[in-house]
């Protein structure tokens, strides 16, 4: 008997910080829900990596928490999918420290991640920063994955990783499977960009929360920020990328609705920026609403929530495992008992 040909794997991450918002859902989320089904899927909150900036413990528990129940009610099954938390499978520090041994700091130095992160971040400009994306890379090559889903702004992480894996394997022989991502194009959402700033991309741990929609937000507080979005000069609903501000507000609206561009300029010639905003606004909090009443109950279930993250770890460990004795045992070391 032949066996089962090997479901191919897809794995991605969030990390904890901030609020979950809608850039997260459109550059990432969707697609997780939408290809959970074809994969061997693991979706991973990535604790260690948002202790790269200071974190408050408190919140950051409550927000892996948060983070969890909302991957639910965005609709990633917990009984078909691994859904772990990073700090809870060691092997990620593990590998991440043997790769940190064959990852250049030129090619750490050019990531526009850390350069932003520290610019932002000036008096913390630690080396878990600067290594982050070695962290990344470890998890992804932990579990021989296929596919990564990601926002175009995680593209140079993952073309360092596979840079490392493909520097690994021709040293010591086909050891990691050299992943692929998965990114979207922009006008269908793989960077949205900030509400009150059309030049920077959305963020979820901005200061100003008026630059993003939160998954959570309340429905006042999404009509109003998207009525103060900035607009640019002119009136009409058109695409174009010298018009970023209404080209972001289209690139979310499709991104919910599906309908053409083509389509909502036709809609609103000549009708101004209002009536779009107000469609937009409304569209937004339709969408979230079930998302926020499927959270609220998920969220009041601590035990089951407890309960996945254990079914998660114990899957992964088991994995990484298994992949770590690989290499351990190509770089020479002697097997432990
Ligand atoms: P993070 O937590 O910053 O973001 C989570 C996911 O959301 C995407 N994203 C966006 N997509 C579109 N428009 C935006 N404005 C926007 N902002 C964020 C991100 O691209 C990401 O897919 N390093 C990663 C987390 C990570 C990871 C991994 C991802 C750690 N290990 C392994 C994949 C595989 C990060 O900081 O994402």
């Amino acid at each position: 008997m032949s066996e089962a040909p090997r479901k191919k794997v897809l794995l991605s991450g969030i990390q904890p910080s901030g609020n979950l918002m809608i850039g997260n859902y459109i550059g990432a989320l969707k697609n997780w829900v939408k290809l959970q089904d074809q994969y061997d899927c693991f979706f991973i909150l990535v604790d260690l990596h948002a202790i790269t900036v200071q974190q408050d413990p408190i919140e950051l528990r409550k927000r892996c928490y948060d983070f969890l129940a909302l991957y639910i009610a965005c609709g990633i099954d917990p009984n078909k999918n691994t859904i772990f938390v990073q700090s809870h499978v060691p092997a990620h520090a593990e590998l991440t420290w043997v790769l940190n041994c064959y990852t250049m700091m030129g090619d750490l130095s050019r990531m526009t991640q850390f350069k932003d992160k520290a610019k932002k971040h000036a008096k913390n400009i630690n080396s878990g920063l600067f290594t982050y994306p070695v962290l990344m890379a470890a998890d992804i090559l932990l579990y021989q994955t296929d596919l990564v889903p990601v926002g175009e702004d995680q593209k140079q992480h993952l073309e360092l990783t596979r840079d490392v894996a493909q520097r690994f394997n021709s040293i010591y022989g086909e050891t990691f499977r050299i992943p692929e991502p998965f990114i979207g194009e922009k006008q269908q959402g793989a960077r949205i960009m900030s509400l009150q700033d059309p030049q920077s991309k959305m963020s979820k741990s901005d200061e100003n929360p008026r630059n993003y929609i939160a998954l959570l937000d309340p429905p006042d507080l999404i009509r109003s920020k998207i009525k103060k979005a900035v607009t640019d000069s002119g009136t009409e609903i058109t695409y174009e990328e010298s018009r970023p501000a209404i080209a972001n507000l289209m690139t979310i609206h499709r991104a919910i609705s599906n309908e053409p561009f083509e389509s909502l300029t036709e809609r609103f010639a000549g009708k101004g920026y209002a009536p779009f905003k107000a469609e937009l606004a409304d569209m937004v909090v339709e969408f979230l609403k079930p998302i926020q009443a499927r959270f609220k109950e998920i969220r009041s279930d601590k035990s089951e929530l407890e309960s996945i993250l254990k079914a998660g770890a114990e899957i992964a460990n088991a994995r990484t495992q298994r992949l770590m004795r690989k290499v351990y045992k190509k770089l020479g070391f002697i097997p432990a008992g």
